[in-house]
């Protein structure tokens, strides 16, 4: 896996609550089968918990080097590393069935179960603690957009996990994925302009190079929210746009292939 090649960017396909065993199965055999491992795209699957065995099992029976290629993220993880959490999922599981990467701090952990930011910064640790691979979302609701906050929002969102992250662990170089993804954008069909994602990047790139220009090298910062394939070619031809996170169109074969081969043309 590389995070920090500067030409790597990344496609990421968050199921959320849906798919089953037949969806994946068709899935891997017809999508992945179409995907071409000699591309800077990093494919990054991050199907409901229950099934990432079962995805990391039909993906290493991919001939070589498609079965390296191809990633599978958790979509949470657990503040605590392990013990008496009953229906609580810990990073080093998550890491036993497969999974490299993980979201943490999605809009909608943070508003339907009230993840705040101390949580997810612990989520951030325990993710390191386990060698996997955070993919820290952040974004502002519309009221802040409206109200011009939202840089405000995001640096307040950037700042509580990078005030847990030490200078030893820095000092590391372990990778991060920023996914700015503005909450009014995710599954609304409403996104913002290339150039409105475009200044948000810049803005959280700048951020992140004050607080430590070596480590910042290793961020790459990626965009969610009403991904479809209509938007993509224009959004992958933005370099500050370093990869997709796509939703409701990565549960639709055509609609996620179109996004990919936008990013190959
Ligand atoms: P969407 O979801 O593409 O359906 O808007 C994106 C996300 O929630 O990550």
């Amino acid at each position: 896996m590389n995070t920090r090649g500067s030409a790597t960017r990344f496609l990421i396909a968050n199921w959320k609550m849906n798919g089953n065993i037949l969806f994946i199965r068709e899935f891997i055999e017809t999508f992945c089968k179409k995907f071409r491992a000699d591309t800077a795209i990093q494919l990054i699957l991050c199907p409901p918990v229950i099934y990432l065995k079962y995805c990391f099992d039909q993906i290493q029976s991919l001939p070589l080097p498609l079965s390296n290629a191809i990633y599978l993220g958790a979509q949470n993880i657990a503040s605590y590393s392990d013990g008496a959490f009953t229906g609580e999922i810990s990073g080093s599981m998550l890491k036993d069935v497969g999974a490299t990467f993980v979201l943490i701090g999605h809009s909608e952990r943070r508003n339907l179960f009230l993840e705040g930011d101390a949580q997810i910064a612990s989520k951030v640790l325990r993710a390191y603690d386990a060698g996997l691979v955070p993919i820290l979302c952040v974004g502002e609701t519309l009221g802040q957009r409206e109200a011009a906050q939202t840089e405000q929002v995001i640096q307040q969102q950037l700042g509580a996990v990078l005030s847990v992250l030490s200078t030893e662990r820095r000092a590391l170089g372990l990778p991060l994925l920023v996914a700015y993804e503005p909450v009014w954008a995710i599954g609304t069909g409403l996104t913002p302009t290339v150039e409105t994602i475009a200044s948000v990047h810049r803005a959280m790139r700048h951020y992140l190079k004050e607080i430590d220009s070596k480590w910042a090298q290793g961020v790459s910062i990626v965009y969610g929210g009403s991904v479809k394939g209509v938007h993509a070619e224009a959004l992958w031809a933005e370099p500050q746009i370093e990869g997709l996170l796509v939703g409701g169109a990565s549960l639709v074969l055509d609609e996620l292939l179109g996004i990919y081969e936008a990013a190959t043309v």
